[in-house]
């Protein structure tokens, strides 16, 4: 068996994917039986929590035009030139590093099974590159640091030595973490296309949906047809609000605050990189691969720490041509409350001094919130506090009880 049919979704509505056709690398329904025998014979490789998320977004045509894990040409191109190698922008490695000895048994040429993290084969790959990456310089060039301090870091280092890189064909989709909200790229541009909006704004965020977020959305929205709020509920680091507290408070404050028919609540099941401006760049391709036209990027966008400029992460696309983005970018300053303007701003609309703008951090928000402590209604919605506070509570005390399981 050299290659296995894939399913080609049909009239996929909405602008062209990135660099063109959108990808599918589910293989046809007809064909799963045998790929499933085949693959019982192959040698396996068990994916990580990264690159399980990875291949499901390669294979749903989210990550278009990828067809499978970077080979060594794409790989080092991306590193250095935030391209793949035939000139397409792609600004993140997207791998599969499996450790040294288990590497050993590996030939290009090969087929190999993928098995998600319970084990069981989600797919096959053949093998086109194996290769040891250089992860100072992957470091280096992807999250400007070598700090291992730094989330993105730290994660690299811990994941194998040696990348394997080739095409997928995939069979099995991974178990939804929130059914309700999770649609793949056809499925959201075919939402977009129901609805009647052509021009749909993307909004990434690993964080609750405070006020600053709210008003850039909805300062957006004032000129599209429709929002898709798009939280990324992949791996994500320990000290950030878990995924389902986060979308509980989507939910109550979309039910409290927008208007039903301008927005798509929908996950992005990707893993988080922190790798601030790369990071930027390709989640804004990857949310046209959605079906979005436009795109925002705010203050330090997925970044951490003080490891990137403020707006590191707009600056960023002045190294493409509007053409190779094929997405329109909605940039926006740090947004807060003035209590002299009365109302959300950012330095552009206030012309007041930092003492009237309500300044709170990230972590200090997350550090009132775990001590059960509200921060203002001018900062978080009350309905969204609430069910933040209520949310962690719960969850630290589950913790407790495992923990205490654990011991007996
Ligand atoms: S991120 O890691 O997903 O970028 P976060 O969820 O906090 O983190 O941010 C989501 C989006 O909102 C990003 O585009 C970010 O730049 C923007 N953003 C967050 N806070 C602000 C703010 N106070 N002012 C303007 N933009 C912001």
């Amino acid at each position: 068996m050299n290659a296995l049919r894939l399913q080609q979704p049909s009239n996929v509505p909405g602008i062209p994917a990135h660099s063109g056709q959108l990808v599918s690398r589910f293989i046809d329904v007809e064909e799963i039986e045998e790929a499933m025998r085949w693959a019982a014979s192959l040698p396996a490789v068990r994916l990580d929590s990264v690159s399980e998320s990875d291949l499901e977004l390669i294979a749903d045509g989210a990550f278009s035009p990828l067809t499978g894990f970077m080979t060594r040409d794409d790989y080092e191109s991306v590193v250095h030139t935030m391209r793949l190698a035939d000139g397409t922008v792609w600004s993140l490695p997207i791998t599969l590093p499996i450790g040294e000895q288990e590497a050993a048994s590996f030939r290009e040429g090969m087929w190999i099974t993928l098995c998600n993290q319970k084990g069981v084969a989600v797919g096959v790959m053949y093998l086109v590159s194996r290769f040891r990456p250089d992860k100072q310089v992957e470091n280096r060039e992807v999250y400007q640091t070598t700090d291992c301090a730094h989330p993105g870091v730290a994660q690299l280092w811990k994941r194998g030595a040696v990348y394997l890189g080739g095409p997928v064909w995939v069979w099995r989709r991974s178990e939804p973490l929130f059914p309700r909200y999770t649609r793949d790229p056809v499925a959201t541009r075919s939402l977009f296309a129901q609805r009647g909006w052509k021009r749909i704004v993307g909004f990434q965020t690993r964080n609750p949906v405070h006020r600053a977020h709210e008003y850039i959305q909805k300062v957006a929205l004032e000129s599209v047809d429709g929002l898709l709020l798009h939280p990324l509920v992949g791996q994500t680091k320990e000290d950030d609000i878990p995924a389902d507290v986060r979308m509980h408070s989507y939910e109550v404050l979309l039910e409290r605050y927008y208007p039903k028919n301008r927005v798509v609540l929908n996950v992005f099941p990707a893993a988080m990189r922190y790798a601030g401006p790369r990071e930027a760049v390709f989640h804004a391709l990857v949310r046209k691969n959605y079906g979005c036209t436009h795109f925002i990027v705010g203050r330090d966008h997925a970044g951490v720490g003080d490891y990137y400029g403020t707006y590191a992460a707009q600056e960023i696309f002045s190294n493409f041509s509007p053409e190779e983005l094929g997405i329109t970018l909605m940039f926006f300053e740090n947004a807060f409350y003035c209590r002299v303007c009365g109302g959300m701003a950012t330095a552009k609309t206030c012309p007041h001094s930092d003492r009237e703008r309500l300044l709170l951090s990230g972590t200090k928000v997350r550090t009132m919130l775990r001590a059960g402590q509200a921060p203002p209604p001018e900062f978080s919605r009350p309905e969204v506090v609430q069910v933040l506070i209520e949310g962690l509570r719960v969850r630290e005390n589950q913790q407790d009880v495992q923990m205490v399981g654990g011991c007996v």
